[in-house]
This record gives structure tokens, sequence and C-alpha cells, in this order.
């Protein structure tokens, strides 16, 4: 980046997050369209903050009304759109809070791109994969995008005729058949809070 450098900020994470360094943290969630990622985020922020814990979810649908609008989905722009939404989430991450971010994110590299960017940051990170399988997404179809699909009327679909690149290792799958919303998110849940205790 020329001519533009660091600033660094006067307040360490103690002081910033009161007692501990140990609770901002990006949890990605990635998965079809219509997987469940934005519900189970939801559910998951709402038990964070009820109890007493700051969370808040980015998802992909919203900032694309917004911080992502000029976006569409192009190769080009989805990567932009996961690249966008991993330095925000990394930005409140440092500010202490446990970020749920809800995007398809369909390639592999970008979500690795984020993951290293947490690390060098030293921000903790964790990859969901919402697993629910494109038959049931269809079934679904809680927007009716599947339909206008098969109508035609929406060309380069995530995994109908647009790539998605499975995680090959992630941290936790959800979603698979017959899992309860509820279930999904105590797995989350239980993600956020070993990735909360010290090592
Ligand atoms: S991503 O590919 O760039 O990660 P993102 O999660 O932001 O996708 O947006 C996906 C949402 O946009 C879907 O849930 C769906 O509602 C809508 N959408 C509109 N067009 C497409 C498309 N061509 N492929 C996938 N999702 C689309």
């Amino acid at each position: 980046m020329s001519n533009i450098t660091w600033h660094t900020s006067a307040v360490g994470c103690d002081e910033r997050r009161g007692s501990s360094c140990d609770r901002g943290m990006t949890i990605w969630l990635t998965g079809l369209s219509g997987s469940g990622k934005s519900t189970v985020a939801v559910d998951v922020e709402k038990k964070l903050v009820g109890s007493g814990v700051a969370a808040f979810t980015l998802d992909a649908d919203n900032t694309r009304h917004g911080l992502n609008a000029d976006l569409g989905f192009t190769a080009e722009d989805r990567a932009e759109n996961v690249r966008r939404l991993g330095e925000v989430a990394r930005l409140m991450a440092d500010a202490g809070l446990v970020v749920l971010v809800s995007v398809i994110s369909p390639y592999r590299a970008s979500r690795e791109a984020v993951r290293n960017a947490h690390r060098e940051a030293g921000i903790p990170f964790a990859e969901v994969y919402v697993e629910t399988s494109l038959a049931e997404c269809e079934r679904r179809d809680p927007k009716g995008l599947y339909a206008r699909v098969r109508a035609g009327e929406i060309p380069g679909f995530t995994g109908i005729d647009d790539p998605y690149e499975e995680p090959l290792d992630p941290e936790l799958r959800i979603g698979t058949p017959g899992e309860t919303i509820e279930h999904s998110a105590g797995l989350v849940m239980n993600l956020i809070a070993a990735l909360s205790s010290p090592a």
C-alpha cells in the first residue's frame, strides 16, 4: 500500500474489552443459499446477547443493501464481497464482539484469505459449514429463488450453474438431515465457548 502507514492504537485489547482478550472472534458460516446460515446466526446472536456477550450478525443479504450494494454475482464481485465482509468482521472482532458472518462465500481461496488475515491479527476464527444439501435448500426455497432459477430467470446461481467449493476442513459442520435449528445453534455455541476459553 503506497503512502499509507498503519496507525497503531494506544488501547490494548485488555483495556478495550474490560478484563480479557478472549471474547472477540469471527464465526464464519458458509453454505448454499437457503441452507440456514442466517437462521442459525441470528439464533446464536440472540443467545449470546441474552447472556451478556456482545455479538453481531453480519448478513451478506443485508450488507448487499449497503456496504456491498455495488457488487453483483460475478466471480470477482463475490470475491470482493467476501474480502470486505472478512475485513469488517476482523475489525468488529478486534473491538471485542463475537461476529457471526452469514455469507455463501463459494470460493475456498477467499475463505482462506479471511482466515489468514485473522490469524495474522491474532483473532480467533472458525469456519462453520452449513452443509444442507442442494436438494433440501431447493425444497425449502425460502425466498422463492430456486424456482426462479429453474425458470431460467437467474443465471449463474450458486450450486446450480455457478460453483460452490465445499470446505475441506471446517471447524464445525451443521445442517445435517433432521438437525433442528436449536441443535445447530447449540453446536455453534459450544464452538464459541471452546474458542473463548484460554488454551
Ligand atoms: S456470495 O456468493 O457473494 O458469497 P452472498 O452470500 O453475498 O453470495 O449472497 C447470496 C444471496 O444473494 C442468496 O442467498 C440469494 O438470496 C441472493 N442471490 C441472488 N443472485 C444470486 C446468485 N446468482 N447466486 C447466489 N445467490 C444469489
